[in-house]
């Protein structure tokens, strides 16, 4: 459909919003998809906002070494070494070591350029959606406090890594049970599960595609660098799912850990 010039509306730093002067030229279901964000990422902020405040216990099961991602790495009182010691790092901390370890994989999401688009847009309602009214009537970007301050994802992306490490570890460490031995039980496979999505979101990160291909003029003067590129770009395609998946099953193994430490329900094992 060719576009009338005068429908356009250009989108300027400091200048007015773009969007129709009525709430919404649309006649679809286009709320479906702000309203579902808002939903789960709230219900994500609230549970994790539990998790790292009052979920100090039961957050590792030490009969078959499952630890809680929220307490990764574990420096609490209850380590992985058999049981209870006291914290090896953390003896002057009172609160919950949640709340040390949580600010690096959260300031990873809460900076990621999808999730950025995720929630200025369902919570924020800038822009809403294509020919939807924009609640604000100005744009400033990100060019200014606070909002600025995302430009620090690339260094989240850094720390994201290291704990993608340490919840490998965590996951390869799962098969070995403190009795000796190799086993596997269903713990093993959603700390596995856990693991696996967490490096696919951050391979699949823009700053890890910049950070691979990025500034390259000449691929073929950089044959390594182009390998990796070509390695990310489709994972890059899929980062918007890849963030939602991860979020979820970070949330559900920690549900997972919880439930089987206080006893509710068994790890049962496979073999
Ligand atoms: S852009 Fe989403 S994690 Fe980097």
């Amino acid at each position: 459909m060719a576009v009338d010039d005068a429908t356009i509306t250009e989108v300027q730093l400091g200048g007015r919003r773009g969007g129709p002067d009525v709430a919404t030229l649309r006649t679809d279901k286009w709320w479906k998809l702000p309203v579902t964000t808002v939903a789960v990422l709230s219900a994500f902020i609230v549970y994790a906002t539990w998790a790292a405040f009052f979920g100090t216990s039961n957050f590792f099961y030490a009969a078959h070494n499952l630890l809680s991602p929220f307490y990764s790495p574990c420096l609490g009182n209850i380590c992985k070494t058999q049981g209870v010691t006291t914290s090896p790092f953390l003896g002057w901390w009172q609160l919950s070591p949640a709340l040390i370890i949580l600010v690096f994989p959260l300031g990873f999401r809460m900076t990621c350029y999808y999730y950025r688009k995720a929630y200025y847009r369902s919570f924020w309602r800038s822009p809403v959606a294509c020919a939807v009214q924009d609640a604000h009537s100005t744009y400033s970007g990100e060019t200014r406090a606070p909002l600025i301050l995302q430009n620090i994802h690339r260094y989240f992306f850094y720390f994201g890594l290291v704990f993608n490490v340490l919840l490998t570890i965590d996951a390869v460490q799962a098969f070995i049970w403190p009795g000796g031995g190799v086993h596997m039980s269903i713990g093993t496979l959603v700390l596995c599960l856990n693991a696996s999505l967490l490096w696919l979101y951050s391979l699949s990160c823009h700053a890890c595609r910049h950070l691979c291909g990025g500034q390259v003029r000449n691929f073929s003067k950089h044959p390594i660098r182009h390998k990796l590129w070509k390695f990310v770009t489709p994972l890059n395609a899929k980062h918007m799912q890849f963030a939602w998946m991860s979020l979820v099953v970070v949330a559900m193994t920690d549900v997972y850990v919880r439930l089987v430490a206080s006893g509710t329900i068994t790890d049962f094992k496979i073999f």
